[in-house]
């Protein structure tokens, strides 16, 4: 109960500061946008708004050029697990932005985290000492738990095997980019959909969307969770599992490669198999050659074995594009968070 009266509080005192407009404002399972937790919290109109911001500063903000917009906000990365995109696109972002950076890389080693502080107390120490912050955590429901008890915006760069909201942002303006649209495509999502955090942030974006069509392809140990298929059923999304990957390729829009997350098994026998089961699904030149001629091939990236490396001269894989999308994504939420009046600004002159 403490909690709730703590985040209305907060909540007031974000609209206030920042006047944030209205619609810019998203809510699922008491989280509500500024912090970005869920992908299920963005309505299709919030995304599609998302995506047009993302789009205009991919065009003005590349490298080599920055904006003072965020100058006077400080952006902190706290990180308990290890990242090289998420952590280093949304610092990019920031910079580019005009904002300061703090990092905490390796804040499950360096942080007091290491002399038993808990999340929720170290959120609430780095909140007065910055304005957003972005963290990665090992325990999935840690994002939420840090907004509902932090003053500044939360960004969830990866809770566990929980969400990775950002990168379904960048996943689906990618996809988006490329075909012009999201609705009446056919995704197939490949891999250990079980473990990856990815993969439930991208099925939960894309169930808002029209007449989508996921196909789950991975083996019963790596399968996705039942409580996504229960989500896709709830919105009317028609989804089906498929073993064979060369049978997805031939009718899929996307093919979504993700790695098999080996450091998340829960024992040594688990990890045994997963390393196993890893070599059934691997997208190789033959595999993206069935693919139809207009397709693309994503993956969220580190990959190791599953996509081999011939395959990133194929004119579908998207995978590096796709990385570097998520800077403009960044900055785009960075701006809609920080400096809303610019947002606005911007999305209304183009
Ligand atoms: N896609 C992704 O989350 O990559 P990092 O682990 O490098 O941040």
């Amino acid at each position: 109960m403490d909690n709730f009266f703590v985040k209305v509080k907060q909540i007031e005192l974000l609209k206030k500061e920042v006047l944030m407009p209205e619609r810019f404002w998203g809510e699922h399972d008491g989280v509500d946008f500024p912090h970005v937790v869920l992908a299920q919290q963005f309505s299709r109109e919030h995304l599609i708004e998302i995506f047009s911001l993302a789009s205009i500063l991919k065009k003005m903000l590349g490298k080599g050029k920055m904006v003072d917009w965020l100058y006077g906000n400080i952006i902190l990365t706290l990180f308990y697990e290890p990242s090289t995109r998420t952590r280093l696109s949304h610092e990019t972002a920031a910079w580019r932005l005009g904002a300061r950076v703090m990092s905490s890389e390796n804040a499950a080693e360096f942080s007091s985290a290491i002399k038993g502080e808990t999340m929720e107390d170290s959120i609430r120490i780095v909140s007065a000492m910055a304005d957003l912050v972005v963290m990665r955590h090992k325990e999935t429901g840690s994002a939420k738990k840090a907004a509902l008890v932090n003053c500044s915006p939360i960004i969830n760069g990866g809770d566990g095997r929980g969400q990775h909201p950002t990168q379904a942002l960048l996943d689906v303006f990618t996809i988006n980019e490329h075909f012009g649209k999201v609705d009446g495509l056919k995704v197939a999502m490949v891999g250990d959909l079980k473990r990856g955090r990815t993969v439930r942030s991208l099925a939960y974006m894309l169930s808002k969307f029209e007449n989508v069509e996921i196909i789950f392809v991975a083996p019963e140990i790596a399968q996705m969770a039942d409580d996504i298929k229960e989500h896709l059923d709830d919105n009317g999304v028609n989804w089906r599992t498929e073993y064979d990957l060369a049978k997805a390729a031939s009718e899929a829009d996307v093919i979504y490669m993700t790695r098999y997350q080996l450091e998340r098994a829960e024992t040594e026998k688990e990890r045994h198999m997963l390393e196993e089961v890893s070599k059934q699904h691997v997208m190789n030149r033959k595999i993206a050659g069935l693919m139809p001629e207009n397709s693309i091939i994503m993956h969220p990236l580190p990959r190791v074995a599953e996509i081999r490396w011939s395959v990133d001269q194929n004119q579908r894989a998207k995978y590096f594009e796709q990385a570097e999308n998520g800077i403009y994504i960044r900055m785009a939420l960075l701006t809609m968070i920080l400096k809303p009046e610019k947002a606005n600004e911007l999305l209304n002159l183009h």
